[in-house]
């Protein structure tokens, strides 16, 4: 791979434009606005100079990978890659918009992966010119940390696809988990329900916030307990992946909790906006209960 494009600077966006960059791989980072796209490129300059401050990364190698990285807001520029990622907002439109716009450019040989934590992928595959070269590309969250890469073929990638993009995912230093295409794949399968019950447990009382937590940290060794986690995923998208696991299976164990759904309509989406299950506007976060 020598061009990579990424279509979505939010948080997954950039972390996978600078992991890809920091591998020696040309991106075109885009957005809907240039100026979003310029920010997650000052945000990833922030992030490689952080690296640079631990002796972890050579000055030289991050000013390289950042000029790797072009901020764009069109998708004139993705026809020469060999490789575009979406990784916008978990909304099925917005996603399908992305597809036909970018399945214009897609060159020939060249293939188009979502980031999806939840949307089938094979669904998605319609949306572009050639399900065949239409593949899932999971990453986590941070990026640059997460070990983890799952790649889902749909029912019509091609067997080629699934290699390219296996070997791709492994050129960025990541493991592979490949996972069939079933709701919430491997890891959200898991997370997600544990999550939602820890939400139960704290709506029956049965105990707090913290100790939900640290019982997950203490005893399990978790670096997060789930309430945290959810808060650094972001709430609206874990009531997302457990509704969209409720409603493809219609079974019950997948039930969003109650208390999920109204701190989700209280706006309180975890870190993001400053508060969740944590109050984050302080020194340190704390319980909202
Ligand atoms: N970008 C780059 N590096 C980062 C980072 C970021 N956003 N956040 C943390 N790091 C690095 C730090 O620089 C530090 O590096 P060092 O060890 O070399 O100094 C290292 O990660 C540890 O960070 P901290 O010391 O600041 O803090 P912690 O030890 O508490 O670790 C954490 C932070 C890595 C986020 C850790 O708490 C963790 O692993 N949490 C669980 C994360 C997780 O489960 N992610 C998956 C979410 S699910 C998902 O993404 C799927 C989606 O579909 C929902």
């Amino acid at each position: 791979m020598q061009k990579v494009a990424v279509i979505g600077a939010g948080q997954m966006g950039s972390g996978i434009a600078q992991v890809v960059a920091q591998h020696g791989i040309d991106v075109v980072l885009s957005d809907v606005e240039l100026s979003v796209a310029e920010q997650a490129r000052a945000g990833i300059d922030a992030s490689l100079g952080r690296l640079v401050g631990k002796g972890k990364l050579e000055i030289a190698d991050a000013e390289a990978a950042l000029a790797r990285i072009a901020p764009v807001a069109d998708y004139a520029p993705m026809v020469e890659a060999d490789l575009i990622i979406e990784a916008a907002t978990e909304r099925e439109e917005i996603k399908q918009a992305i597809f036909e716009k970018a399945g214009k450019v897609l060159s020939q040989g060249a293939v188009m992966a979502s980031n999806t934590s939840s949307i089938p992928i094979t669904r998605m595959a319609n949306y572009s010119p050639d399900p065949e070269r239409f593949i899932g590309l999971h990453f986590f969250n941070p990026v640059p940390v997460m070990k983890l890469i799952e790649v889902i073929p749909g029912l019509a990638t091609s067997d080629e696809t699934t290699q390219r993009t296996v070997a791709f995912a492994e050129a960025l230093g990541k493991e592979v988990v490949l996972s069939q295409d079933e709701p919430g794949f491997v890891v959200n399968r898991i997370l997600l329900p544990m999550i939602n019950e820890a939400v139960f447990v704290l709506g029956q009382g049965t105990a707090g916030i913290e100790d939900i937590d640290k019982g997950a940290r203490l005893g399990l060794n978790h670096p997060m307990g789930p309430l945290e986690l959810a808060d650094f995923v972001g709430l609206d998208t874990c009531l997302d992946i457990i509704r969209v696991l409720y409603k493809t299976t219609r079974d019950t164990k997948y039930r969003p909790a109650p208390l999920l759904v109204k701190y989700v309509e209280a706006g309180w989406l975890g870190r993001k906006t400053g508060k969740g299950f944590y109050d984050y506007s302080g020194e340190v976060p704390v319980a909202t209960r």
